[in-house]
């Protein structure tokens, strides 16, 4: 049951029945993470007072240029799930290697694994633009008591039992499913509490809002060239609006409320494309599908890749259905 202003603690406790499995683990599994956000979001309001923006110096696993958030909110995540030995795993965007969970007081007996996108959008963070983070959870699939293993981690997507992002807006909000729908909770600052103030999130069907970093236009698919050109043709309800704020989190998040579509496809640099497969394309699709939308990689659903490394990427098309199937059409008309 929802109703609206409950809080995060009691929606988790009052569905803990709904949950896959029931154990109690997951729920103590949620808590952590909602935990961990609240502490990222005090270090992200005070970007820009104190000495936490700007690049670390470093390049992480991905190639790009690490910022002092990124590595902050990392961190953040991984004690506060390592030190409440929630998890028997943890693989994160800017860590190279999975990480084993040890020395637990059962020792790897924990039943899941986190993947997570710790801080999504660096790039908006010295400019002051909404951040977000991404979890995806699974099951480990190799015995309890043994350490885990990678294939723990390369799991499909459709295998997911939680999934979830935090968005660090104008305000702070946590929106999350365990396949059961799509529910979101803003934090009231003052309180240090979420409420639920979005109760069973649906995409529109249909919407006016495109979202693609259009510069890289020149070395799109010809497929998403076509459907970026029938976005802005004057006819029935077009041209559509384009809004792009290049954090995956707030763009998926507006395109939900509103009613749009999200693309980042594969260039002629970047045959895969950008994103990541199991820190952001999978936990995204699963709140896609489980809010009525569709997410894809202009051919085949997200959640059916079954996943070869760690860190791979995809093209990715998210969000209201009928849009998403009309760039799949697209795509299909220019084979
Ligand atoms: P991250 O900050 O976690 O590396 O993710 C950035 C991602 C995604 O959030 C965003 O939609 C996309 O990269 C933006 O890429 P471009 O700057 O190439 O448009
Ligand atoms: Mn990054
Ligand atoms: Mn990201
Ligand atoms: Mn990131």
């Amino acid at each position: 049951m929802t109703r609206k202003n409950q809080t995060l603690g009691e929606f988790i406790i009052e569905n803990q029945k709904d949950f896959p499995y029931a154990s109690g683990e997951l729920s103590r599994l949620i808590n952590s993470i909602r935990l961990a956000a609240k502490m990222v979001n005090h270090e992200v309001n005070k970007a820009g007072l104190v000495d936490i923006t700007g690049a670390v110096g470093e390049t992480n696993v991905q190639g790009e240029d690490q910022q002092k958030l990124d590595v902050l909110a990392n961190e953040t995540f991984i004690n506060t799930l390592t030190n409440r030995e929630i998890v028997c795993g943890i693989a994160s965007e800017e860590n190279d290697e999975f990480i084993t969970i040890k020395g637990q007081k059962n020792d790897h007996r924990n039943s899941y694994v986190v993947l997570m996108d710790p801080l999504d959008g660096s790039s908006n963070i010295d400019v002051n633009v909404s951040v977000g983070t991404i979890f995806s959870i699974y099951r480990r699939v190799t015995p309890a008591g043994t350490p885990v293993t990678i294939d723990d981690f390369l799991q499909p997507g459709n295998l997911q039992v939680a999934a979830g992002y935090i968005i660090y807006g104008t305000s702070t909000m946590l929106v999350y499913t365990t396949g059961n729908g799509v529910n979101g909770f803003t934090l009231n600052p003052a309180l240090g509490t979420y409420y639920l103030s979005h109760p069973n999130m649906k995409f529109p069907k249909d919407g006016n809002i495109y979202s693609v970093n259009e510069g890289n236009y020149i070395h799109f698919p010809q497929g998403i060239k076509d459907y970026i050109k029938f976005c802005q043709e004057e006819k029935e309800d077009r041209p559509y609006t384009s809004r792009y704020i290049g954090s995956l989190v707030s763009d998926i998040h507006r395109n939900m409320i509103k009613g749009g579509v999200y693309l980042y496809p594969s260039t002629s640099k970047s045959p895969n494309g950008k994103l990541r497969l199991l820190y952001e394309c999978n936990p995204m699709a699963f709140i896609a599908e489980q809010a009525g939308g569709k997410a894809s990689d202009g051919f085949r659903r997200i959640l059916d890749i079954k996943p070869t490394q760690l860190h791979e990427r995809t093209p990715f098309v998210c969000g209201s259905i009928n849009m998403v199937e009309k760039v799949e059409s697209f795509m299909d008309n220019s084979k």
